[in-house]
């Protein structure tokens, strides 16, 4: 019997082509049908292997999960954007590829990431969700998040209505 070993790390320009990967799939699985298919395409060919390694030179922070040497997912976290809410952090981003849902490794790259913000000092946590992104919703809900601000994101002609949970 073998062991699969999970690494949670910060990526490397050389990560850039699996985590696109992982963006397209996990994307496709999360908002086709929400998000309208014309915007969820371009926001999809737009994020490819040059735009990871970009955003992973530059400030921004990309964590990945590894499982057995396959990046199965990642999360991009910084400074809260939004100046109405106090928390200091924010989970920009944090999804896994379909197939490797549901067992447990989004809890582990949660918890990473929410520890890495608190390691560089940023207080509070902030996460917004799609309101029709059921699964995420209960996610973030299971970990004590609390749900206290709404937003709209629009895409094209759609006007989607967000989440934001805290931690404090
Ligand atoms: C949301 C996501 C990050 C959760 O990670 P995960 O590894 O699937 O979740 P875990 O296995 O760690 O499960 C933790 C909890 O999440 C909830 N959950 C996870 N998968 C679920 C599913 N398919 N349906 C309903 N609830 C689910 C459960 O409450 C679960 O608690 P339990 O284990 O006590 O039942 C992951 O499913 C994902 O990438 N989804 C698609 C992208 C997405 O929606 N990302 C968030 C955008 S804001």
């Amino acid at each position: 019997m073998s062991t699969l070993t999970i690494d949670i790390r910060k990526a490397d320009p050389r990560d850039a082509a699996a985590i696109a990967e992982v963006h397209a799939e996990s994307w496709q699985g999360a908002y086709s049908g929400m998000i309208p298919h014309r915007v969820l395409s371009g926001m999809i060919t737009r994020r490819g292997a040059a735009w990871w390694a970009n955003a992973i030179r530059r400030s921004a922070t990309v964590l990945v999960a590894e499982l057995g040497g396959e990046i199965v997912g990642y999360a991009t976290i910084g400074r809260n954007r939004a100046r109405e809410l106090p928390q200091q952090g924010e989970i920009y981003e944090l999804y896994l590829k379909p197939e490797y849902q549901g067992v447990g490794l989004g809890s582990r790259l949660f918890a990473a990431a929410r520890r890495r913000l608190t390691d560089h000092g940023l207080r509070g946590l902030v996460v917004w969700a799609l309101e029709d992104n059921a699964n995420a919703l209960s996610f973030y809900a299971g970990f004590g998040g609390r749900d206290i601000a709404e937003g709209v994101e629009v895409f094209e002609q759609r006007a989607l209505r967000k989440i934001a949970f805290v931690w404090d």
